[in-house]
């Protein structure tokens, strides 16, 4: 090559190393080089080998002319080729006439006659120690061969196109990194414009936003040039409520590297949404944050439905508990039906010879009276036997033995005892007839309670003044519809209860009040209090803790049936030692009798 045309060549051969063309089309471009190369040497054919990897076992002939097909493209095995052979030993070689003559390459197979015949040039392509591949240009046998300053020229040229096939390669790594860098930011960005969760970046300092996911338009209803712009535009959106929690979070964050927090955000259109994010800090090399990374959630939905289930487990358990106070009063109820089926059958079966039983001791009495004073009689005429002795001593033995003065006094004994048997025994027939209804006259009527509560304390008022003294504290009530009878009889029966609960002296304390469509009073005492295990039965008919004769253990069964037909409710809440408190509510207004209401009791 003359020296004024070389500069040229080998600006046009690092032009060509340089081109774009590299990235999409390399087998063109290092064609091309060949060619340039084929063309400064003033050579027919050639071809170019690059190896494939570092430590170059194998190469690849990615340019060629004249070689036979489909060799551009296939690899080289290093102990076969010529190329191969200049490789291995790292020096150039010329060849004149027949390659396969030469005793160095008489083990190569050499790929076609022209490579064996004419001549040629071969020189490795090598980066100080590292091989890169090899170059071989050929000039037809018809031509003249190329001389011993061709090879050494090219010697010095080689180096530099090692250079620009050096370039070419890193170039093509480099086009292809940033290919690869700008697909995966490219994939990158595809996935998280499709996430629903906030991805988001700040400084730690400035709390300038760095990036954000185009989710965050979704969630905060705010675009993301809104937040790029107002760095201060975040902290805003925290609601009120939550932003002082969310502003002392920044220190653990710092030490701890990583935080976890739910906080609840304010959208422009006046909705609330629950946030969970999960926030990173990133430190420096010193151990400087960085920035502060954080994946958002939407938390909205499954806060909503935990309020929501823990709001339906509350009404459960609100319902649950219900059930189970409709229940014992259900089982309460039920047993007062069969007991009071059974009580009114009782009482109307003894009603009668308790009846004429009462009204024969009165007869029977009657006629005693009316015999003693008939005795009476004989006795005083009974001197005037005296001249009869035979009478009088059997008068006299008569009386002895019937010893009448103890007769009379214990006649008059036994009939009044008997009297307050039988007496006793109507009232508990009268109890019991309360109990059941049995004869009751029903008239539901507007009423006063404090009248009837009045009217029973004068009536009752015998047992309670030695026991109690009665502190009223009467609210404001309206009249309700009840069975006055009835109701007074309730209150009679728990006075009574208090009076006898206490033992000394004590208080009774009625107080009344109204809420709701309802009247309640309360019947307090400073009595005894009652047992907690018998709490759940001071309601059963029969049941007392009295002396015989005492109690009959009827007057709070009674009074339970007669609130539960009135739809009310009775409650006790006692304490041992302290007192006791019955607690009855009571319907301002009935309800319409529906066809169930009539079969109660
Ligand atoms: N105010 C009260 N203080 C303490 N115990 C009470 C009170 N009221 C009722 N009791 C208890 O309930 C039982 C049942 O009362 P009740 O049905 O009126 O029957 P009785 O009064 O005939 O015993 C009583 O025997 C008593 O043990
Ligand atoms: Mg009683």
């Amino acid at each position: 090559m003359e020296k004024e045309t070389q500069l040229p060549w080998l600006y046009e051969l690092y032009l060509l190393g340089q081109s774009q063309l590299l990235r999409e089309t390399p087998a063109i471009v290092q064609q091309q080089i060949l060619q340039h190369i084929i063309r400064g040497f003033g050579a027919d054919t050639g071809s170019l080998a690059l190896c494939d990897t570092e430590d170059c076992f194998e190469m690849t002939i990615v340019a060629g002319t004249g070689l036979p097909e489909n060799t551009v493209g296939s690899s080289v095995k290093c102990e076969e080729s010529l190329l191969g052979w200049v490789m291995r030993h790292g020096e150039p070689v010329m060849l004149v006439g027949d390659a396969a003559k030469d005793a160095r390459f008489s083990n190569l197979k050499l790929h076609s006659h022209k490579e064996r015949v004419g001549c040629s040039m071969c020189w490795p392509l090598k980066l100080e120690k590292r091989m890169l591949g090899a170059l071989c240009v050929n000039r037809a046998e018809i031509r003249a061969p190329f001389t011993h300053a061709d090879l050494e020229q090219g010697t010095l040229l080689v180096n530099l196109i090692s250079i620009v096939i050096e370039n070419m390669k890193l170039h093509i790594a480099q086009q292809e990194a940033h290919r690869l860098a700008l697909q995966s930011r490219e994939h990158l960005e595809q996935i998280l414009s499709a996430l629903d969760n906030v991805v988001w970046s700040i400084t730690p300092d400035t709390f300038e936003t760095l990036f954000l996911n185009p989710a965050a338009e979704n969630v905060y209803g705010r675009s993301i040039a809104e937040f790029m712009a107002d760095s201060n535009l975040w902290f805003q959106t925290v609601h009120p409520d939550d932003r002082k929690r969310v502003g002392q979070c920044m220190p653990e964050i710092l030490e701890k590297g990583v935080l976890d927090i739910e906080y609840r955000i304010m959208r422009p259109d006046g909705e609330v949404r629950w946030i969970h994010d999960h926030i990173h800090a990133i430190f420096g090399e010193n151990g400087e944050p960085v920035s502060l990374n954080g994946l958002g959630t939407d938390i909205t939905q499954s806060r909503e439905a935990e309020i929501k289930l823990k709001k339906s487990h509350a009404e459960l358990q609100e319902a649950y508990a219900k059930l189970q106070d409709i229940q014992s009063q259900l089982l309460q109820s039920e047993k007062m039906a069969s007991i009071g089926q059974l009580a009114a059958g009782v009482a109307h079966e003894i009603n009668n010879p308790i009846g004429y039983v009462y009204s024969n001791l009165g007869s029977l009495q009657k006629y005693l009276d009316e015999v003693f004073v008939v005795l009476d009689v004989y006795e005083k005429f009974e001197p005037l036997l005296a001249s009869h002795a035979e009478a009088i001593n059997v008068v006299r033995a008569v009386k002895r033995k019937a010893d009448l003065g103890f007769l009379r006094e214990d006649v008059a004994a036994l009939m009044g005892e008997s009297r307050e048997g039988i007496t006793r025994v109507k009232k508990i027939v009268q109890d019991l007839k309360d109990f059941s209804h049995v004869g009751s006259e029903e008239e539901w009527q507007q009423a006063d309670l404090h009248q009837g509560i009045d009217s029973t304390l004068n009536i009752v008022n015998n047992e309670i003044k030695y026991k109690a003294e009665v502190k009223k504290e009467y609210g404001d009530i309206p009249d309700i519809e009840c069975l006055p009878p009835q109701l007074n009889q309730v209150f009679m029966n728990l006075l009574v209860n208090a009076a006898h609960a206490i033992e000394d002296r004590g208080t009774i304390l009625i107080r009344t009040g109204s809420a709701n469509e309802m009247v309640w009073v309360e019947v307090s005492d400073t009595g005894k209090g009652i047992s907690p295990e018998n709490l759940s039965r001071i309601f059963d008919p029969f049941f007392t803790t009295k002396p015989v004769g005492t109690g009959t253990g009827l007057g709070l069964s009674v009074s339970y049936s007669i609130i539960q037909k009135h739809h009310g409710s009775i409650n006790v809440a006692s304490e041992v030692g302290k007192g006791t408190t019955f607690r009855i509510a009571l319907p301002v207004k009935q309800p319409e009798p529906g066809p169930e209401t009539k079969t109660m009791l």
